[in-house]
């Protein structure tokens, strides 16, 4: 799985005017407040969009992205801290962030249950996720023809699930949506969830 995972991080790597992204880095984390994790870094792309952190603790299981994020991490007015790890088994203690984030990860989390579960011990009470992801289409034309695409996709991506039913899996972690705006019919979702009490 690590190779996999490491071939989509290259893939990832190639496309840098994708990964500038039209505008939703700046909509997913610039007005994130307080002590930001953030899952699966990639090459730092979000570090120079926070404009209201105190400080960012950034973790990533591929090393590739490690030296353009640092070279970001010392552009910016707070301090991040990067750190090798997946988010299923976050290295931090229970209720240590008052906000996490993660941009284009949770299609590719092996294990989105576990790494939710991760989440929600690392937030603090009142605290939130805010993900911006492409999903299971809510056409179910498209999810059909998302569920046939599925196999090659996640094999010529390097591990990504064109068919992954986050907004599903977030309430089934015991989240629930505070935000929710879709783009491109419904393939791409912005979220702001808080944990149910
Ligand atoms: C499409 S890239 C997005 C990177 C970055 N978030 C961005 O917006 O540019 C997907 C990222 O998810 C990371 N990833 C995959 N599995 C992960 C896991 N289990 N835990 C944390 N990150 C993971 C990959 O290494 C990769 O950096």
């Amino acid at each position: 799985m690590d190779a996999e995972r490491s071939i989509g991080m290259r893939l990832w790597g190639a496309w840098p005017w994708l990964r500038r992204g039209p505008g939703f880095r700046e909509r997913t984390v610039g007005h994130l407040a307080g002590q930001v994790l953030e899952i699966g870094f990639g090459y730092g792309d979000n570090l120079p969009h926070y404009r209201a952190a105190s400080a960012v603790w950034a973790i990533e299981p591929d090393p590739d992205g490690f030296g353009e994020a640092a070279r970001l991490a010392r552009g910016v007015p707070f301090p991040v801290t990067l750190s090798r790890a997946v988010a299923e088994a976050l290295p931090f203690a229970d209720a240590s962030f008052d906000t996490v984030v993660g941009t284009l990860v949770f299609c590719s989390v092996s294990a989105p249950l576990a790494a939710l579960a991760e989440v929600r011990r690392v937030l603090r009470p009142n605290g939130t996720l805010h993900l911006f992801e492409h999903v299971r289409a809510p056409q179910p034309w498209l999810a059909w023809v998302q569920d046939r695409l599925s196999g090659p996709w996640k094999h010529w991506s390097g591990g990504c699930h064109v068919n992954r039913d986050t907004v599903g899996l977030l309430r089934a972690a015991g989240f629930s949506l505070q935000r929710f705006r879709s783009r491109l019919g419904g393939l791409v979702v912005e979220i702001q969830a808080g944990v149910k009490i």
